[in-house]
């Protein structure tokens, strides 16, 4: 299957995302695939087979502590130790780290050189290499340097799956419930009724993830608008990250509890029904992301919100369901109404 991403009028920049498609890669100017040891490991070979330049390997620490300066660093020196030049291209193959930070590289080497995403990660694959986000993490908070630079192509490759762990399966199919919930009432039907263990509906639901958040990024590349929906759970998330000091859930299991939270509090508000509510608890609980986090202080939770580099001037953006398949945008809730939703985690 082959999504076009087209940017025009905005931008001039268009690019394909192959899924699932045996194509052959090839670039006109040197090459560099930046990867880890563990992915490489793993897929290197396969991949090494579908690619007819010569290239250069880059292989970076695992980890979401070196998605940092330092790494970029190493990476844009190896480029020039090899006289890596502005027509080259950048290949990320591995995760959602590998992805950001290869294309924060690609952004800045020589004011920006060409990158191609090969995602092997459930959630890079349908979240993460699609719309052009690039960047690391400094000791301030994560994702605080970076640029908006599109890929020239997506390969998404189901295979690559079978060798993933299931935690980090379950922490991509929490984006796809994600996107499916504010989105696509179909797309939520389509997940109850399937079964993401068999490969056929994994497939499929990759598919439908990228194909809406290809959508999205078309509409607002920059997030001026309708992309914040995709921050649907973050808000959240992000502080059950922020408070259990990124280590006990994967940022995809703190988005599944970030849902929860965004439900409870859309639920209070009329947006959601009791029915709806249980319907998307239920998919959590079906795919075994739904966690039971305990909120052990709530005026530090709440404080914690504007710790995210979305909330602007003291306001707090909140993303909803609006019924399932809908979304609403909201900046404007009491704090007493927020913490009255958010008593239901408290232990
Ligand atoms: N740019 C965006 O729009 C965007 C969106 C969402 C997340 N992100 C970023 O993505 C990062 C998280 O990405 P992630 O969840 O892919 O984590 P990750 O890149 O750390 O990968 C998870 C683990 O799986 C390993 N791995 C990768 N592919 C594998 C495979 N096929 N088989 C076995 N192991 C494999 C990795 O080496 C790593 O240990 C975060 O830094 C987050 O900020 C970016
Ligand atoms: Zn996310």
């Amino acid at each position: 299957m082959i999504i076009d991403i087209d940017f025009s009028p905005t931008i001039s920049k268009s690019y394909k995302i192959y899924i699932d498609e045996e194509k052959e890669i090839e670039v006109s100017g040197k090459l560099a695939i930046i990867t880890n040891e563990k992915v490489s490991s793993l897929h290197l070979e396969w991949l090494k087979k579908r690619i007819k330049n010569d290239f250069i390997i880059i292989k970076i620490a695992d980890g979401e502590e070196f998605k940092n300066l330092e790494t970029a660093e190493f990476i844009l020196l190896e480029l020039m130790r090899h006289k890596f030049d502005r027509k080259s291209t950048l290949i990320a193959f591995g995760g959602g780290i590998v992805g950001d930070i290869t294309g924060f590289c690609a952004a800045i080497f020589l004011r920006g050189v060409n990158f191609i995403q090969i995602p092997t990660t459930l959630l890079a694959q349908v979240d993460a290499s699609v719309g052009g986000k690039t960047g690391v993490n400094t000791k301030f908070g994560k994702n605080l340097i970076g640029a908006f630079h599109q890929p020239i192509a997506v390969y998404c490759y189901s295979h690559f799956l079978t060798t993933l762990p299931k935690r980090e399966v379950g922490a991509g199919i929490a984006e796809m419930i994600k996107i499916a919930t504010t989105f696509d009432e179909e797309f939520v039907s389509f997940l109850e009724k399937s079964d993401l263990n068999k490969s056929e509906d994994l497939q499929k639901a990759i598919a439908k993830s990228i194909g809406l958040k290809a959508k999205v990024v078309k509409e607002d590349e920059k997030e001026a608008g309708v992309r914040a929906v995709l921050n649907y759970g973050h808000t959240f998330g992000h502080v059950v990250e922020n408070k259990t000091n990124y280590k006990e859930f994967l940022h995809g299991e703190a988005v599944a509890i970030g849902i929860k939270m965004a439900n409870e509090l859309a639920y209070d508000l009329g947006l959601l029904s009791e029915d709806e509510k249980g319907r998307i608890l239920a998919l959590l609980a079906k795919n075994e992301i739904d966690f039971d986090f305990k909120i052990e202080d709530l005026e530090s939770f709440y404080e914690a919100f504007f710790l995210d580099k979305k909330s602007h001037n003291d306001k707090i953006t909140f993303v909803f369901p609006k019924g399932i398949g809908g979304y609403e945008l909201r900046d404007n809730i009491p704090k007493e109404k927020v913490l009255n939703s958010l008593k239901k985690f408290c232990k």
